[in-house]
Parts: C-alpha cells; sequence; structure tokens
C-alpha cells in the first residue's frame, strides 16, 4: 500500500477501506507518512467530505494510536462529558460531583485552556493543592471510592489526535466535521466511558458559529460514539454570550460552587441541569425526568456541594477555599466598567469578553504560557438586560495594572446596545441522542 495511492483516491472523492484509513494514522504516527502527505490527505478529507464508515475507523485508529482506559470495572456507569470549549463554561465543575453523588462514576481528562476559550485543568489548579495529575492505580481508585476524579489529559492518550491537530492548525484544515469529529471522539473513546454526553458549544464564542453548522457536528459524534459502542447524548448550547457571570479561573470555581450549593440559579444553572440529567439517564439507565429530579435533589439536599468537597480533598485541595469562597486571593486591581449609554445590552461577543479576560492574565495566548489564576471578569450585566449610562456594567480583575487599558476596550468592543428590548437567544439549541 502507499500513502500516495490513498491521497490520490480521496482527492478524487473515493471512500477509503478501513486498512487504507489505518495505513494513514500509523504511518503519520511512526513518521513513515511525512507532513506533507498528511497535510495532503487532511485537505482532501477538508474538500471531500467521508462516509461515516470512514469517520469511524478514523476515530477508532486515532484512539487505539496511545494509551487506552480502561473502565469496565465500572460497567454501565461510568459516564463522561465534554465541551466543545467557551467562554466561562465551568459546567464540569458542576456536573461531574452531581452526577458522582447519584451513583455514576465520572473519571475524567480534562485539557487546558487556551485561545479565548478557557480549561477545566486550570480553574481546579486555583485551589490550592489540588493535583492534576495521579497514577493510573490512585486515578481508578478514586474513581472507585469517591465516584469522581478529573485529572489532566496524559501524554500518550490519542496521539495521533496531537499531530493531526497539530497540522491541522497550520494548513488550514482545523474546520472539518470528519476531522473534528475524529479529533473529538478519539479522546473521548480512549478515555475509556461508556456513555458521552457532547456540550456543543453554538455562537460567537464557539468554534461553530451557526445553529446548523453545529448540529451537523453533533449529530456526527452522536452517530460516531454509536458506532462504536457508546451511549451518546450532544446537547447544542448557545455560547453567543458566556455561560454565567464569571470568567477566569478562581471567579469560575466560586461560581460553580454557588451553583452547588444551591445559591445560584440562572443559564449556567440551566445548563448544567441539562447535561447532568442526560449524564445520569445513561449511567443509570433511568428516564432523564427522573435524572432531572435526582439532580435537582442533589443540589437542595447538599449532597452534590458535599461530593464536590470530597472530590476536591481526595485529589489533595484545600475545601476550606470552597466552603469560604472569599479566602481566593483577590486581584490586586479590580477595575469597574460602566455604560457609556442608555439602553439595552443587545449583544455580547464571547469570543472578544474571552479575549479580554486573556489580556488580563486569565487565559494564554500561546501553549504553555503561565495564567493568572485570580485574573477575569465578573459580569454584573448581560445580554437583553437594560443599562443606565455610568452604571456599572462589569469588574475586571488583574494583578497587572498595564492589562487593564486593553481589556475595557475589548470587552467593550463586544457589547452591541440597542434602545428595544433585544429577544434573547435561546439557551439549549437542541438535544440529540
Ligand atoms: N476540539 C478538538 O479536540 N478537536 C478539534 O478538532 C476541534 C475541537
Amino acid at each position: 500500500m502507499r500513502m500516495y495511492d490513498i491521497i490520490h483516491k480521496k482527492r478524487d472523492g473515493g471512500e477509503l477501506t478501513d486498512e487504507e484509513i489505518a495505513f494513514f494514522v500509523n504511518g503519520f504516527v511512526d513518521k513513515t507518512v511525512s507532513e506533507g502527505q498528511a497535510a495532503a490527505f487532511m485537505m482532501a478529507v477538508f474538500f471531500r467530505g467521508m462516509t461515516d464508515a470512514e469517520i469511524s475507523s478514523l476515530t477508532l485508529h486515532m484512539a487505539h494510536s496511545g494509551d487506552t482506559v480502561d473502565l469496565s470495572r465500572f460497567g454501565n456507569l461510568s459516564v463522561d462529558k465534554h465541551s466543545t470549549g467557551g467562554v466561562g463554561d465551568k459546567t464540569t465543575l458542576i456536573v461531574a460531583p452531581i452526577a458522582a453523588s447519584v451513583g455514576c462514576k465520572v473519571a475524567k481528562m480534562s485539557g487546558r485552556g487556551l485561545g479565548h476559550t478557557g480549561g477545566t485543568v486550570d480553574k481546579l489548579e486555583s485551589i490550592p493543592g489540588y493535583k492534576t495529575s495521579l497514577s493510573a492505580e490512585d486515578f481508578m481508585e478514586q474513581v472507585e471510592k469517591v465516584g469522581v476524579a478529573v485529572i489532566g489529559q496524559t501524554g500518550n492518550l490519542a496521539p495521533a489526535d496531537k499531530i493531526m491537530y497539530a497540522l491541522r492548525d497550520l494548513t488550514a484544515t482545523v474546520d472539518s466535521i470528519p476531522l473534528i469529529t475524529s479529533s473529538i471522539m478519539s479522546k473521548k473513546l480512549a478515555a475509556g466511558s461508556h456513555s458521552i454526553v457532547l456540550d456543543v458549544k453554538v455562537g460567537s464564542g464557539a468554534f461553530m458559529k451557526t445553529v446548523d453548522d453545529a448540529r451537523s457536528l453533533a449529530e456526527k459524534m452522536v452517530e460516531i460514539g454509536k458506532r462504536c459502542g457508546r451511549n451518546m447524548t450532544a446537547v447544542i448550547t448557545d455560547m453567543n454570550t458566556p455561560l454565567g457571570n464569571n470568567v477566569g479561573n478562581a471567579l469560575e470555581i466560586q461560581e460553580a460552587v454557588s451553583v452547588l450549593k444551591g445559591e445560584k440559579t440562572g443559564d449556567l444553572r440551566d445548563v448544567c441541569m441539562t447535561l447532568a440529567s442526560e449524564m445520569i439517564s445513561h449511567s443509570l439507565g433511568i428516564s432523564v425526568d427522573e435524572s432531572l429530579k435526582k439532580a435537582e435533589n442533589a443540589i437542595s439536599s447538599g449532597a452534590a456541594f458535599a461530593k464536590f468537597k470530597e472530590w476536591i480533598s481526595a485529589q489533595g485541595g484545600d475545601t476550606a477555599y470552597v466552603d469560604d469562597t472569599s479566602r481566593f486571593q483577590k486581584a490586586e486591581y479590580i477595575h469597574s466598567v460602566v455604560s457609556p449609554v442608555d439602553g439595552y445590552i443587545g449583544e455580547m461577543n464571547a469570543e472578544k469578553i474571552g479575549i479580554a479576560a486573556v489580556a488580563l492574565g486569565a487565559g494564554r495566548a500561546v501553549k504553555d504560557a503561565d495564567i493568572d489564576h485570580a485574573a477575569g471578569i465578573v459580569l454584573l450585566k448581560k445580554t437583553g438586560e437594560r443599562v443606565s449610562a455610568g452604571e456599572e456594567l462589569c469588574r475586571l480583575y488583574t494583578n497587572n495594572h498595564g492589562s487593564i487599558e486593553e481589556a475595557e476596550k475589548k470587552y467593550l468592543e463586544a457589547l452591541c446596545f440597542a434602545d428595544e428590548k433585544p429577544t434573547v437567544k435561546p439557551l439549549i439549541y437542541g438535544v440529540i441522542r
């Protein structure tokens, strides 16, 4: 078999066999397929697309290109949740303990933030002592005993995805549904959970800018996951506006705690309830309605918050910080941004708000850069709310005084004001099972 012929076949719109796809994936990992050939192959896929059989085959070969986690000892109880990435998206911190508190097993590997979106691992590291790396035995033992463990992604999980993603980034082939599907699903399959709930974000702060594109991606990922023997749900949720009110690592932990304690309602809690009910329904094999009642009860009874503390403590985190979130170190500078006009907030561009948070130090513009856990933005007003000139819109938190001017400018650029009350977009556009 020759890589040349495989590229040629896909370039002309042919359907590749499982063997041909395996030849590409294994060859790219062991470097017998060159970067140039891999780039040409991915561009051919970008233009010609792939059938479901081809995507399943690509996903499985990528999933098996490195280590896989065996969660079979938890039977059907293991459940994972994945978000395609957004601004202010702290749902894992809430849904994982809710699900674990009712008996699900959440064995999760999460990523770090890059660009305008945040990452769960960075958020968790703002809790002093929290260990984002555990040995395989400790990880399994914690899932067994506590029901939840969340660590950073291990180096050798789906290595084919790592090198393909880096090359896609350089060759304008990121936004291809077959390639995004295989990238996300290969990591999820390798991570081993029997059920997978995907939060596919759509809007200005998301990868997918239109509901139609988000739906196509969601349907494809659900289809591929089912073909590979997993229980699947994808929930399509809005990311035109940041989720919740806090953007930035320690600030997001504080907001998650207030949802878990039952103190905070609104968009963040609503999205979490939908995701948690899908997780519980798959894991325990009960209806979504019954699962929703369990999720609500987990909050009102205090069981979800107790489970959160048990999880954080098991991974070395100091729970005094979650009992009393005022202990989190405050940023040295807290700057209020006020409204320049009277009117309604018509739009808040989530991507620009994410970029403003990165400027304050909350995220990284380049891989491996340091972040400031205390930095971020607290949104006091959101889309659809009325504001008066001079009224406080948000607070910027940073330890770098020099970043405030740029962040304020970016933040104000993200807003559109309207004279009439705007119609606020739906929070959830669809649930695909
Ligand atoms: N997230 C991923 O992990 N892979 C993609 O291709 C896109 C988003």
